[in-house]
């Protein structure tokens, strides 16, 4: 298939007969570096998982049963595994010798078993280890019912392996079929067709029947129930969140619907959505049917759910083209902040997906500051040699890769536009894709040697530059203008309690702090008294105002902050906050107090970006 692809690409050059760009050389099948497998030239046909979850030992453990197909007659079949204790493997039913090799850092060992051109089945019985990455076991005391255990995975980017032995790189994928089973009285679910009803057996059979990387194989065990929004949505979640969460989430069909008219057909069935208890180390992670999200989402006012529409988008953008590699990872994320936004402007209108834009400008913005405007590492593009591919994992893929297709609509309009994506889509269904065959598909199918227009853009300084280009598209502001004005206000000495805030959803919110960052306490004291920033339920305000906080030591603020690193494991509120603490001595302080008393509420993700940073 892939092969096939490549062809094409290649013929298309030859054809158009012009010298060839440098980076072309990369349409040459790509080694994806941060796997050890060769699944590439055995073909990898499906899965059969036989897993139990032993939450006394957390352990997972039983046999992955691998259909394949080897004409080519290659000797060694190569797996990845990371932390995995294999106990035997069989080819076609016999057992055969395998070997595991030594453990390298970021890769972990590959599991190499001979196989010749008969082999069929490759079965392997193996286990988890307890410190597996893509884990998280709770106890009861961290869930919200508090009765029962919690299990749930995250396998994105090169984790699948330290759960499953397996071919664990974005570019093989592979049909599944899973029995999972549980304590009975839990209820088990996967990126999968899922029941929406508990078994007394705990014994659960699953069927994924489109061929899906390993990275979106997902895994949760818990206390949860369901309940429908509409015939093709639903949310399951612990019993205790079950009406709030359907409540917050009512407009998922509506939102399915949207995605569709813009960009093709939803490919994968249903879509339900799975709110995780809170140490959930992401916003939200678009496995294939069901995607898990924090509980930081449930506001009460519906102001979040653009996160939603972000992980619906990946089921066009990521899990139907998926980046070929974890340097192309813009092509995952890129694309689906600008979907996202095209299905929040569809739903809510213009206004507010420029509010959404113009945030999103700030972070990048934030971003390329961090980094420095110069690094590679704010190309979209990236170098991840002997990286981990965590590293790539910046606002750079998601903020600059998503105004980049906005600059695109800007000159090429967005009929044009539109037409273009919803053919890339469907022309690449269910394939991989990496950058320099993207930016030829490009030029072949959208700029079509219109020299203007891409003299306008200018694509290289984008994909293959550094920083924000000059010509970055900006959102026209008009919900934030009257923001700027209360804040120009406040800075001017009205008083905080008589500013217009009527009307404001948190973006505005969001915006107004962000503007006052640097506030002193008596500032500080007078916002909170006017509007009680410390006290609220939403996630991206509270962690705006901590950090505020933090910087003008504003005391009053520190007990709600205490609760809310207490309970909250997104890593993207972490970690700012903790950075901010870090910076000086009693904040220092404070850090690894709370880090220390709450650090295994954190999924070991989240764990390892601090670890770093706390110390
Ligand atoms: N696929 C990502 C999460 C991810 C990326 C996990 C790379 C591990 C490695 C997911 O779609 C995502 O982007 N989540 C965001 C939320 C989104 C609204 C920007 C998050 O978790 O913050
Ligand atoms: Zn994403």
């Amino acid at each position: 298939m892939k092969y096939a692809m490549l062809a094409g690409a290649l013929l298309l050059a030859a054809a158009c007969q012009q010298p060839a760009p440098k980076q072309e050389a990369e349409t040459l099948p790509v080694k994806d570096q941060h796997t050890l497998s060769n699944a590439d030239s055995i073909d990898i046909r499906k899965l059969d998982l036989n897993i139990g979850v032993d939450f006394e030992h957390k352990q997972i453990s039983g046999v992955a049963a691998w259909h394949v197909a080897n004409p080519q007659n290659i000797p060694l079949l190569k797996l990845d595994t990371y932390g995995l204790t294999i106990d035997s493997v069989s080819v076609n039913g016999r057992k055969v010798q395998h070997s595991l090799d030594a453990a390298l850092p970021v890769l972990g060992s590959r599991l190499n078993i001979p196989v010749d051109q008969s082999a069929e089945l490759v079965q392997i019985w193996y286990k988890t280890s307890p410190e597996a990455t893509a884990l998280q076991w709770l106890e009861p005391s961290q869930t919200m019912g508090k009765k029962q255990p919690f299990l749930y995975t995250q396998s994105e980017s090169i984790y699948a392996r330290t759960w499953i032995p397996c071919p664990d790189g974005p570019g093989i994928r592979f049909p599944y079929t899973a029995t999972v089973k549980v304590p009975a009285g839990l209820m088990a679910l996967m990126s999968a067709e899922n029941v929406q009803q508990r078994n007394d057996s705990g014994i659960y059979h699953f069927s994924m029947e489109q061929p899906v990387p390993a990275y979106l194989m997902a895994l949760a065990v818990g206390d949860i129930s369901f309940k429908a929004i509409d015939s093709i949505t639903g949310v399951y979640t612990e019993p205790a969140m079950l009406e709030k969460a359907a409540w917050e989430l009512a407009d998922m069909g509506k939102m399915v619907t949207t995605a569709a008219q813009l960009y093709g057909p939803y490919r994968w069935g249903r879509y339900d959505v799975l709110v995780l208890p809170p140490g959930f180390p992401l916003g939200g992670m678009e496995n294939p049917r069901l995607t898990f999200a924090t509980p930081t989402i449930i506001a009460g006012d519906r102001s979040l759910v653009s996160l939603i529409a972000h992980e619906l988008a990946h089921s066009w953008s990521g899990n139907l083209v998926t980046n070929a590699t974890w340097e192309d990872f813009w092509l995952n994320e890129g694309f689906t902040v600008y979907f996202e936004r095209r299905i929040m402007e569809a739903m809510q209108g213009e206004n507010y997906a420029d509010m959404l834009w113009e945030l999103g400008y700030q972070d990048l913005q934030g971003t390329v500051d961090e980094l420095g405007k110069d690094s590679k590492d704010t190309w979209l593009k990236l170098d991840l040699h002997d990286r981990n591919p965590d590293d790539g994992l910046t606002d750079i893929a998601y903020e600059k890769g998503a105004h980049f297709l906005r600059l695109i609509e800007k000159n090429a309009g967005r009929a044009k536009l539109d037409t273009f994506l919803r053919t890339y889509f469907d022309s690449h269904a269910f394939k991989t894709m990496n950058t320099a065959q993207f930016l030829q598909y490009l030029d072949a199918n959208l700029i079509k040697g219109d020299t203007a227009m891409a003299s306008a853009i200018r694509i290289k300084d984008w994909v293959y530059g550094p920083g924000i280009p000059g010509n970055c598209p900006r959102a026209p502001q008009k919900r934030f203008a009257k923001v700027s004005d209360e804040v120009k206000r406040f800075k001017e000495g009205t008083a905080a309690k008589t500013l217009q805030t009527t009307g404001w959803s948190s973006h505005e919110w969001l915006y107004f702090l962000r503007a006052l960052t640097g506030a002193d306490k008596e500032k500080m004291k007078e916002l909170d008294a006017a509007f009680g920033f410390t006290e609220t339920g939403n996630s991206e305000m509270a962690d705006q105002w901590f950090v505020m906080a933090v910087a003008a030591d504003y005391e009053p603020a520190y007990p709600a902050m205490e609760k809310f690193l207490s309970e909250v494991g997104r890593r993207k509120f972490l970690t700012p906050l903790y950075a901010e603490m870090m910076k000086t001595p009693k904040g220092k302080e404070m850090a690894v107090r709370i880090y220390s008393k709450y650090k295994q509420n954190y999924h070991p993700l989240a764990q390892e970006s601090l670890n770093k940073l706390v110390k």
